[in-house]
């Protein structure tokens, strides 16, 4: 049995919430018990003020200590080891875990503020204090009332159904899965199929994977947290749907010309460790020359296979990202054989131009969705015009102040990289 025992102003708040559905079975089957105690039963003199004005002036008037502490020192000293928690938007935001860990508490003091909050000098008295979320409400009753809800439905007989519990939003970290009941088709919406299917296995994956993916649209913060397995972390994290492209053809020569450029050893290695830095998914070195295909592979065999290998094992593990092809097409080919969709073209220029999309908004978009993104980086004077057409998105430059804008490709990558995939 959890006992609530509240320190408010105003106690007729909380008859209609307990004395409904779960909180009322509740307390009848003995599950909780709640109390209510009136601040103003420890307020002395004639008016039995529990208020006063703010020292430093402002608006509104503050909750006097005396009653408040009053209160607190008497509870303690007739409830057996209660927990004293003020309801407060200073206080840590109330999560599913600490509900599960105030739920194994036997006395809980739950005191409400009003006005402008509580004198400070009260919250030395207490043991916790407790936000519901980043808003401000105007008195902790609403507050406790949430408290006790999310509390008491944790305590063990409560809720009838346990595993409803373990499958719940927040239970493992993770945001539930849509759910649906009859009927089977409503104004051209149907329930998704496999939930008919009648195939368990199906349904639990379909439903891990849904709460996976609302987790990652809606909650990336908790996503973070969340208890995933080696393989769904790294569906997940930052970079897994970004892959790299180095163009040697077509591109441009200074003087505006269609050329191939030479594949080299730098680029392939500074590229291949800022794409292993920032999560990128894979790198691929496309050149039509097959000399320099060779030259290629020969570099990413001499790390992950050679001699370098033992020499160095951490640049073995940013080149066993590298791949090489002839064209594009190659690459997108690529993409899709391991993702399953064709990816959405990203052009790198450092040429400024209408319709460019910015940093932010590509980052956005590569958190948002799932959807493998193609960045591609040109060499020599930058990508052909005919590469540019080809791309969904063309990404806007980077710039500094000034009127020289000739970053090598391997530092472009990087900045370009830690903007997209940084950790802020
Ligand atoms: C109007 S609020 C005081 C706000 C205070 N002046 C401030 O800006 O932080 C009055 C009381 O409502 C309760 N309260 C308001 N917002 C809350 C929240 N997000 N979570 C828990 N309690 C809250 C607290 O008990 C608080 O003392």
């Amino acid at each position: 049995m959890l006992q609530f025992t509240i320190i408010t102003l105003f106690r007729g708040m909380f008859s209609s919430p307990l004395s409904h559905s779960i909180l009322k079975k509740a307390q009848e089957n003995g599950w909780i018990a709640v109390r209510l105690v009136d601040l103003r039963d420890y307020a002395t003199g004639r008016h039995r003020v529990t208020d006063d004005y703010p020292y430093g002036g402002g608006h509104g008037m503050v909750m006097k200590p005396e009653p408040l502490i009053r209160a607190i020192e008497d509870l303690r000293a007739r409830l057996d080891r209660p927990r004293v928690i003020l309801l407060s938007p200073h206080g840590k935001v109330l999560t599913q875990p600490e509900a599960h860990k105030l739920a194994q508490e036997k006395e809980l003091v739950l005191i409400c503020g009003r006005y402008e909050g509580v004198d400070d000098r009260v919250k030395s008295f207490v043991d916790d204090e407790f936000s519901i979320g980043d808003y401000t409400l105007s008195g902790g009753e609403l507050a406790a009332m949430v408290l006790i809800d999310a509390v008491a439905r944790l305590v063990p007989g409560v809720l009838g159904n346990i595993q409803s519990l373990a499958e719940e939003s927040f239970a493992d970290g993770l945001l539930e899965y849509p759910q649906y009941t009859r009927p089977e088709e409503y104004r051209g919406m149907r329930v998704p199929e496999v939930l008919l299917s009648g195939d368990h296995e199906r349904v639990k994956s379909w439903r891990r994977d849904m709460s996976l993916q609302m987790t990652r649209e809606r909650r990336p913060d908790l996503l973070r947290r969340a208890d995933l397995s080696t393989e769904e972390r790294r569906r997940f994290r930052a970079g897994a749907n970004l892959y790299l492209a180095l163009v040697h053809h077509p591109v441009y020569d200074k003087n505006g010309q269609i050329v191939t450029t030479a594949v080299t050893n730098m680029d392939i290695h500074d590229i291949a460790r800022s794409a292993r830095t920032y999560g990128v998914r894979r790198f691929y070195v496309l050149t039509p020359v097959k000399p320099l295909q060779k030259l290629a592979l020969k570099i990413i065999h001499h790390w992950e296979e050679g001699y370098g290998s033992q020499y160095n094992e951490t640049r073995k593990e940013a080149l066993s990202l590298v791949g090489v092809g002839d064209t594009l097409d190659d690459a997108i080919l690529e993409v899709e054989r391991d993702c399953g969709v064709k990816p959405r073209l990203v052009a790198t220029t450092a040429r400024p131009g209408q319709d460019r999309t910015s940093f932010a908004a590509l980052k956005d978009m590569l958190k948002e969705d799932l959807h493998p993104y193609l960045l591609l980086l040109g060499t020599g004077w930058g990508l052909a015009e005919t590469v540019l057409a080809q791309c969904d998105y063309i990404l806007e430059p980077i710039e500094g102040d000034s009127d020289y804008n000739h970053l090598s490709v391997r530092s472009a990558t990087a900045i370009i990289l830690d903007r997209l995939l940084g950790k802020e």
